[in-house]
């Protein structure tokens, strides 16, 4: 099987790249990647370097260019798109829209309508559960919840869903979307809150909590999503939609204070600031569907997941720093000229 995966060099995108080549021997990827400030090609420098080098295929480009995506499904025959690349943090999309209209909305159309001309015969959308807006204390979201995102980033990936759900209604292209909360774990770029805490917590610095910081937020550990997005690639009703979610519902000064305490951090280390405009104040995933269909289930608690990620940060401070410099910007430049002498 041979798969585009987009967005690869981000958190999930390249989580699921090193869980896919591990596990599935004949599988070949291509990683179509911009490396905006999220892509960090150091997250799979060891499947760079290693025998699966032949199973995969970097390319440095953007989901929007008009003749890089119809060459490639040309000239590569895929069986499928698995589409993580996004603009994908809401503060960023409150600062300035436009970038995430552009990749996100107008980017996917690019790769949607570079997949019918190909006739590629599998494309896995990958959307989240903002799309969905805010519940009140009670409810869950569900794949039939009406869509009313409230952030640019929400209202963009709402956009891109609609235009895959379009695909598959007037050209049969077997779009398949998935919808997952919010999740934790490696190489996660450290402007979202888990990572954001611990490097605030290990370097003794205030963490901002925004509001009162009683916003609840599902979250799953993003090993458990990513084979949420094998299962829908590989055993997924073409145009279906299927949710993920952890089962892990926790406010987010509950998640600032798990931090605290595992890192053995100064518990007055919490700073309340402005919250953030147009903040959903809760989302939580229903996901039997995923469950009867696809036979998925999350599997890490989240207690676990917590200290694996934790520990994880610590044992890699210099994917840390590196990612504060901005030296992983330059890294693979240095990387190749190393490998070629
Ligand atoms: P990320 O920001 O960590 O990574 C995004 C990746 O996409 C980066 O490698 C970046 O370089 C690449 N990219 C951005 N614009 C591009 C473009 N125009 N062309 C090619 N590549 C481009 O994001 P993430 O957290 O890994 O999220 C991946 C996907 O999963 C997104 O579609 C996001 O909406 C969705 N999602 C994320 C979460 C979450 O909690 N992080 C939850 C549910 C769904
Ligand atoms: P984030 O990780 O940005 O994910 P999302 O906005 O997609 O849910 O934020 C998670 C929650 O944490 C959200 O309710 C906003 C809040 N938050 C803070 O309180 N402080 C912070 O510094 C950040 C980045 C987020």
């Amino acid at each position: 099987m041979q798969v585009l995966v987009t967005g690869g060099c981000g958190f999930i995108g390249s989580n699921f790249i090193h869980h896919m080549l591990a596990t599935h021997p004949d599988l070949s990827i291509v990683n179509l990647d911009k490396l905006t400030y999220a892509g960090n090609r150091r997250n799979l420098a060891e499947i760079e370097a290693s025998e699966s080098e032949r199973r995969y295929h970097f390319v440095h480009g953007d989901i929007c260019d008009q003749a890089l995506v119809p060459e490639l499904m040309r000239r590569f025959a895929f069986d499928a798109v698995v589409h993580f690349a996004a603009e994908s943090h809401v503060d960023r999309s409150i600062n300035d829209p436009f970038p995430f209209i552009t990749t996100n909305v107008l980017g996917t159309q690019n790769l949607l309508e570079a997949a019918r001309q190909a006739k590629i015969p599998r494309f896995v959308h990958v959307s989240t559960d903002e799309v969905y807006g805010s519940l009140g204390p009670e409810g869950l979201f569900t794949e039939d919840t009406p869509l009313a995102p409230n952030s640019p980033y929400s209202a963009s990936k709402a956009s891109s869903d609609l235009l895959a759900r379009a695909y598959f209604q007037t050209y049969g292209l077997p779009v398949l979307i998935t919808r997952c909360s919010n999740n934790y774990g490696p190489y996660q770029f450290p402007e979202k809150l888990i990572p954001l805490a611990y490097l605030k917590a290990s370097q003794g610095q205030a963490i901002p909590v925004y509001g009162d910081g009683l916003q609840v937020r599902d979250w799953i550990y993003v090993l458990d999503h990513c084979k949420g997005v094998e299962a829908a690639l590989l055993r997924g009703h073409a145009g279906a939609v299927y949710n993920f979610g952890g089962d892990a519902e926790r406010t987010n000064l509950e998640i600032v204070q798990t931090i605290l305490r595992l890192t053995g951090a100064n518990p007055e280390l919490i700073s309340f600031v402005t919250d953030r405009p147009g903040h959903d104040r809760r989302y939580a995933m229903a996901f039997e569907r995923s469950t009867r269909d696809l036979g998925w289930t999350p599997q890490q608690s989240f207690e676990q997941g917590m200290a694996q990620t934790l520990s994880w940060y610590a044992a890699n401070g210099a994917w840390l720093d590196e990612v504060q410099s901005g030296a992983y910007r330059q890294f693979m430049d240095t990387w190749y000229a190393t490998r070629q002498t």
